[in-house]
């Protein structure tokens, strides 16, 4: 499909009229335009670039820590030549990399961190525009989540997700896999031998996860929320398609600067819905809930996490991707890609419209032509691949600011259950005692872990999808209910409450259980409630004492202070809310 129309107005380059906000650093006479130009020179840049020509910043993580964006030095280059091309005057610059593997304790801990790091860079420096590249789970909302809070125009460029897994004859997705593994060399199925030889297997090329993860999510909700190009989720990394979208992007950009066409008239409550609506119909991961809070809260959009449940409601899953389904984003992406999945929503009344994206058009002038070229991979209304796709918001005692959890990826037997608690106080409870062949655990049990929220672990790390007891594994248990104040990988699945807030650590409700409490859940009735009578858990909750805070110092102090809970997005208290780009007082 050719859906790229950039570069309407030609390569027309003398028609900047308006006065850019860069040219306040380079447009002076004198000592002060020659302190912002004479060093800038240094690099080979001649006088023509400081013309009063838009300047646009691409904003790189990059980083050889952040595997699944190590390949982006390519993609800016590319960019470049879409600005240079328009007349504009690109300028790359380094911004904080999350990268989700290595970072420890969790790289949710850092969003917000990077997202300071984002909206300072831009404010702080000439630019009229800017392009975000990213990748890696947090490194999507981050960069958002900053420059949102300047409200520039804007264009978000995702990586791309890896080749499809390929290992001996069998696709095998990103962590979705390495879930599935892990149960089987539990269960004596693999060994060590050939999980090590799966290793390079699953990562066969430059990308991100190629499962409907976090990252393929963030990557279809940037497409749905206008601030990506068509296409922007789904080609592969590898493919070189991929290349000429940097290269495009490069172009609008510079078309953007000069229509003034900022993110907040892209960003708007629309905009937002129909990102929700998506990601019911992707099967997407459910850290898209808080990042897109966090984004709505930045750009004064007012969403909660109610919309959540009742936007999402009605949608069915039409994408048949691990973990909910079979197939990766390489399959996604030959099947026509979330154009398709768009312009379903849009023929069923699921889709507003008129909302304005950064191509130009608007949303359904750009997915009305998509073509679906494979209708196992991605479904249509009539026959859709899951009946439920979005989001169920849980609320009761046990969650007071509510829970979440994926339908797509639960098993339909265990949506109503009643069991008794079995209750881990921490990950490290967890991990001592869960493979003991005498805890007390059977198939019904409800487990349940406490201190894995924003403030408690700290930075509300992907722990909810605690593997089940090698025991029931082996005896053929597949699923149970899970319920915590953590996050999960967008690549698992299960039958897993998450986000439960207020979390452990900050004295909700979840503090207080104790095995052998019976749990009641019931996924269509919203509900999530602990059988136990106010008056034991009034008893429960004079007895209990908040957790040490993580550390006496620094950034995880900072953190510790100022986070606020899962249900408006974990955004520090003081980051909500934009301040614009006003230019700052001179240096010198
Ligand atoms: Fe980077 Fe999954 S680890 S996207
Ligand atoms: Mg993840």
């Amino acid at each position: 499909n050719n859906i790229w129309t950039a570069g309407k107005s030609g390569d027309d380059v003398t028609t900047t009229k308006r006065k850019m906000r860069s040219s306040e650093w380079f447009g002076k006479a004198g000592k002060d335009g020659f302190h912002r130009r004479s060093w800038m020179k240094n690099q080979g840049l001649p006088d023509h670039l400081f013309d009063g020509r838009p300047v646009i910043g691409i904003c790189n993580t990059w980083s050889e820590l952040t595997p699944c964006n190590a390949h982006f030095r390519v993609l800016a280059e590319r960019v470049k030549r879409g600005v240079y091309e328009m007349g504009g005057f690109p300028l790359e610059f380094p911004v904080m990399s999350l990268g989700e593997t290595l970072m420890r304790p969790t790289t949710m801990m850092f969003r917000n961190l990077a997202s300071m790091d984002v909206e300072e860079s831009i404010r702080a420096n000439p630019l009229d525009g800017v392009v975000l590249l990213v990748g890696c789970d947090k490194t999507t909302p981050s960069l958002v989540m900053g420059a949102a809070s300047c409200d520039l125009p804007t264009v978000v460029v995702s990586g791309g997700p890896m080749l499809n897994g390929r290992w001996r004859g069998e696709e095998i997705g990103s962590g979705t896999h390495v879930w599935k593994f892990d149960a089987m060399v539990k269960t004596g199925e693999m060994s060590l031998d050939d999980l090590a030889d799966a290793e390079a297997c699953m990562s066969r090329s430059v990308g991100h996860c190629m499962t409907m993860g976090t990252a393929s999510t963030m990557a279809s909700m940037m497409e749905a929320l206008g601030i990506g190009l068509p296409s922007n989720a789904a080609i592969p990394a590898a493919d070189s398609r991929r290349n000429a979208l940097a290269h495009v992007a490069g172009r609008r950009i510079v078309e953007m600067v000069r229509e003034d066409l900022r993110l907040s008239k892209i960003l708007t409550r629309a905009a937002f819905e129909n990102a929700i609506r998506a990601n019911g119909a992707i099967g997407g991961s459910t850290n898209a809930i808080v990042h897109l809070l966090a984004i709505a809260g930045r750009i004064g959009v007012d969403l909660t996490l109610d919309d959540w449940d009742r936007l999402g409601r009605e949608v069915p899953c039409l994408v048949n991707l691990m973990p909910s389904g079979a197939h990766l984003m390489e399959d996604f992406y030959y099947a026509g890609g979330l154009p398709v999945v768009l312009r379903e929503l849009g023929e069923n009344g699921l889709l507003h419209r008129d909302a304005p994206t950064v191509s130009g058009r608007t949303i359904w002038e750009n997915v009305e032509g998509a073509t679906c070229y494979n209708r196992d991979v991605i479904h249509g209304f009539s026959a859709p691949f899951k009946a439920h796709g979005g989001i169920r918001v849980l609320h009761g005692n046990l969650a007071a600011s509510g829970a979440v959890i994926k339908p797509s990826a639960a098993t339909p037997a265990l949506m109503i259950h009643r069991g008794p608690a079995v209750v881990f106080e921490d990950i490290d409870d967890y991990k001592a005692r869960i493979d003991d062949p005498d805890l007390d655990i059977d198939a019904d049990s409800v487990m349940v872990l406490k201190n894995c929220g924003p403030k408690g672990y700290p930075g509300f790390p992907e722990v909810g999808n605690m593997a089940l007891p090698a025991k029931l594994l082996k005896a053929g248990v597949t699923d149970m209910v899970r319920i915590s104040d953590a996050r999960m990988s967008g690549t698992a699945y299960g039958t897993v409450v998450l986000h439960a807030a207020p979390e452990a650590a900050v004295g909700g409700t979840l503090a207080l259980v104790r095995s052998g409490d019976m749990i009641e859940l019931d996924v269509a009735a919203g509900r999530l409630h602990l059988d136990v009578t106010e008056d034991e858990l009034a008893r429960r909750r004079a007895a209990w004492r908040a957790p040490e805070a993580p550390a006496p110092r620094g950034y995880a102090w900072l953190h510790h202070q100022h986070v606020m809970q899962a249900d408006v997005g974990a955004d520090f208290d003081f980051l909500r809310g934009a301040s614009g780009a006003p230019i700052p007082r001179e240096s010198h």
